[in-house]
């Protein structure tokens, strides 16, 4: 006889992205497919569905987070999935958008496994491909019919700007020595919580939600998204590339202010102080540094206090949850989804 299917909360978060990239992936390729042709060839290539000869290739997509949690959103306030399609087209869209130039500002090579696209294309392509989706983005909402669409529309461009201070501020911490855990999250709540906090609002918007709800909708998605980015900042330090399909030690070489590293910094530990004198050292780290390193982080314990930290993000996050008077099922499911995101491998 066969076991029975066991439902943990973990199967069902890694369940509802799945779904969420079921969902979404049609009206992605019907919407990239109506970009002019270089543009289209890019895009298709970044967003996983063409290798770089423009040939079809084996899918290499992300998660879905955004498409999921724009989709869970809109159930929460009593609507449907299918309300938030557009919804969570354009916030796939515009965090496509937001890797695109994000690889080129931290040097990366490699992004789902797959060289990034200004690897692959060059600079030029790159900076086009992310102008590319994020107009795409608008167009998609705008051309997404209901009473939200023009909301919609202002709030994307709201959680754009925020997302292009927080990256800003990013690339400036790498050359300063004083940042602090409050600037840090100020940051990390721009450059990833705001397009998060904005796929839950505006696929809240979609189901019929309303401003107040929507709005502690985006708190939440706020809030997820901080913890979301210091688990990724922990992947970058300790995750398997061949998990995460990303490179691992970069943020390190960068001399990122990681919350881990950050965390670290403050420590007063001797780890946290050779860690301090690497960082303050002029050169470029190499490998062996960077083993070394990692070790710092996690002797100083860092990497348990970005942990530590993640979980009241989370914490907070179900706070504005609950004024948003989810759905009891969509609850369920947020918690799960949120679950994952926040202990993940990849
Ligand atoms: C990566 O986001 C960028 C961050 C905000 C940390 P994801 O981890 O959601 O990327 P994909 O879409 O799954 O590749
Ligand atoms: C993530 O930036 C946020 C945005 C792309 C806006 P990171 O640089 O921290 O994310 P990864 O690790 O490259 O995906
Ligand atoms: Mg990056
Ligand atoms: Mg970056």
């Amino acid at each position: 006889m066969a076991a029975p299917v066991v439902r943990t909360p973990a199967s069902q978060g890694l369940d509802l992205l799945v779904q969420a990239r079921r969902s979404v992936e049609p009206g992605l390729r019907e919407w990239a497919g109506q970009l002019p042709a270089v543009a289209r060839r890019w895009a298709g290539y970044h967003l996983g569905w063409l290798d770089a000869e423009g040939r079809p290739s084996v899918e290499a997509a992300g998660k879905a987070v955004r498409p999921a949690l724009a989709f869970t959103a809109a159930r929460a306030v009593g609507g449907t999935g299918q309300d938030a399609l557009g919804a969570a087209v354009a916030v796939e869209l515009v965090h496509a958008f937001s890797l695109a130039h994000d690889d080129i500002f931290d040097g990366d090579a490699l992004r789902r496994h797959r060289p990034t696209v200004w690897k692959a294309f060059g600079v030029p392509a790159a900076v086009l491909t992310g102008d590319a989706l994020l107009s795409l983005a608008c167009k998609v909402l705008a051309d997404t019919p209901g009473p939200q669409s023009a909301r919609s529309v202002s709030w994307l461009a709201e959680a754009v700007a925020q997302l292009v201070e927080g990256e800003a501020a990013d690339v400036a911490f790498e050359t300063r020595t004083d940042v602090t855990v409050a600037e840090y999250t100020a940051m990390a709540a721009d450059k990833t919580g705001a397009l998060m906090g904005c796929a839950c609002a505006l696929g809240a918007l979609a189901g019929g939600g309303g401003d107040v709800r929507a709005g502690y909708m985006a708190e939440f998605g706020r809030h997820l998204g901080v913890a979301f980015q210091i688990v990724d900042d922990l992947l970058g330090i300790f995750g398997d590339p061949a998990a995460t399909g990303k490179p691992v030690g970069a943020d390190l070489a960068a001399r990122k202010k990681t919350y881990p590293v950050l965390a670290a910094l403050a420590s007063a530990t001797p780890a946290g102080q050779q860690l301090a004198a690497m960082y303050a050292a002029e050169g470029a780290l190499g490998e062996e540094q960077r083993v070394r390193a990692t070790q710092w982080v996690a002797d100083a314990g860092g990497r348990q206090q970005a942990q530590q930290a993640a979980n009241l993000e989370l914490a907070a996050a179900f706070t504005a949850l609950v004024k948003a008077d989810p759905q009891p099922q969509a609850l369920d499911e947020l918690t799960a989804l949120a679950g994952v995101l926040t202990h993940r491998k990849a």
